[in-house]
């Protein structure tokens, strides 16, 4: 509804700069000449969004969303593919893929293309996403989308390069990148445009990523590579430690997802836990607790709060004041770890509060800006 008059807008006013360019004299017309490039370049970015379906991309670590403009979240499904060996197809990817996790035969492997935020696989990363963007662009198969894709804040130039030229081989026409710290503030509902603090912990799988914002600058950005996957690690490590358990990451995650905290909750949860004892070398069950498995977890879940607490210490004294009134805004799956909202809270004496939706945070932020030029361009990493 609003690209219409923008549309109408960039055509009178590039008409409009050419008229005026022939007008003037000589010396002011280089400068309207790269205006009228940059207007022409607008009108054409407003004709792309307006024809082609945009689509804004959050490539996680352990889910990948993908926002289809005028439609929504098309794509939520976990960032893994299952490739067979043997004649380099693709069995499956997402969701299908992560049944296959640990139960896969010879000839079939189960990749998970992104590590630490960032592509560890680029052909499986490639193929990944060439699936997920025919998978939301179904219905417009010759247009090549534009596409926003948010990345972490720390990753190398080569890092940045591998994920745009992977979009572009999956058939974008243009990829922009935004630091997903900022993508899921704007997610969030916060008011980055502001001259005021705004702070956000993106837990991810992956990675922790910490950011101040204000006036739609990141002032202070921290990307720490410990978030839900260390947490995964850190139960499997138990299980075998303390029970002699083998068991698999899927296995762990359910266990922190069910009793999993970072903080003593309420009464007692506990949970059946299926493995293969080790010396005995047979399925067996054991029975853990919600206390057992926080401790486990305690090592990663403290990296975590102490990444907050260094946030703190390095944030300007202005914004510190308004962090210390607006708080800390949680989100990415991580954050849904059973009381770490109250576990910071407690730790920092500061209001932390849970995004809406903290898994879709950073994909419908970086959807926003599908249809706000103006604020991509200014956030935009290019
Ligand atoms: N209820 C829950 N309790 C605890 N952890 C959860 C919960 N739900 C999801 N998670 C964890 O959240 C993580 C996935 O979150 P998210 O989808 O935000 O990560 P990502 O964006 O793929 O990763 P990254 O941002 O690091 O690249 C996983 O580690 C998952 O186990
Ligand atoms: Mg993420």
């Amino acid at each position: 509804m609003l690209a219409k008059p923008w549309i109408f807008w960039s055509v009178s006013t590039n008409f409009c700069a050419v008229r005026a360019a022939s007008a003037l004299p000589h010396g002011v017309l280089p400068l309207i000449e790269s205006n009228t490039f940059l207007l022409r370049k607008e009108f054409r970015l407003s004709l792309l969004s307006r024809f082609s379906h945009d689509l804004a991309i959050d490539l996680g670590t352990a889910n990948t969303c993908v926002f289809a403009r005028g439609k929504g979240i098309v794509v939520s499904e976990p960032s893994i593919v299952a490739i067979n060996k043997t004649n380099g197809r693709i069995e499956a990817v997402g969701t299908d893929a992560k049944e296959m996790l640990g139960r896969t035969p010879g000839n079939i492997v189960a990749i998970k293309p992104m590590k630490d935020g960032v592509i560890a696989d680029f052909e499986a990363a490639e193929k990944m996403l060439a699936h997920f963007i025919r998978k939301a662009h179904r219905r417009s198969g010759w247009l090549r989308p534009r596409v926003v894709i948010g990345v972490p804040s720390e990753i190398t130039q080569v890092e940045r390069r591998a994920v745009k030229d992977s979009a572009m081989r999956a058939k974008a026409s243009e990829v922009h990148l935004i630091e997903e710290a900022m993508a899921a503030a704007i997610g969030a509902g916060m008011p980055i445009t502001e001259a005021s603090g705004n702070m956000v912990v993106d837990i991810g799988g992956g990675t922790t990523d910490i950011a101040v914002i204000s006036l739609a600058g990141v002032v202070y950005g921290k990307s720490v590579r410990i978030a839900g996957n260390e947490l995964d690690e850190a139960i499997i490590l138990h299980a075998r430690k303390v029970h002699n358990l083998l068991i698999g990451e899927r296995t762990a995650e359910r266990i922190k997802i069910e009793v999993g905290s970072a903080y003593p909750i309420e009464g007692r949860l506990t949970i059946e836990v299926k493995g293969r004892h080790m010396t005995e070398g047979k399925p067996k069950t054991v029975t853990m607790d919600d206390e057992e498995i926080r401790c486990a977890m305690a090592d990663p879940v403290r990296s975590i709060v102490q990444a907050v607490h260094d946030a703190l210490e390095r944030i300007p004294p202005e914004l510190s004041a308004d962090i210390f009134d607006r708080g800390i805004i949680l989100t990415g799956g991580g954050s849904l770890l059973k009381n770490l909202d109250k576990r910071l809270r407690d730790e920092t004496g500061l209001p932390v509060q849970l995004a809406e939706d903290p898994l879709s945070s950073v994909v419908l932020g970086a959807g926003k800006m599908l249809s706000d030029f103006n604020l991509l361009r200014r956030i935009s990493l290019d």
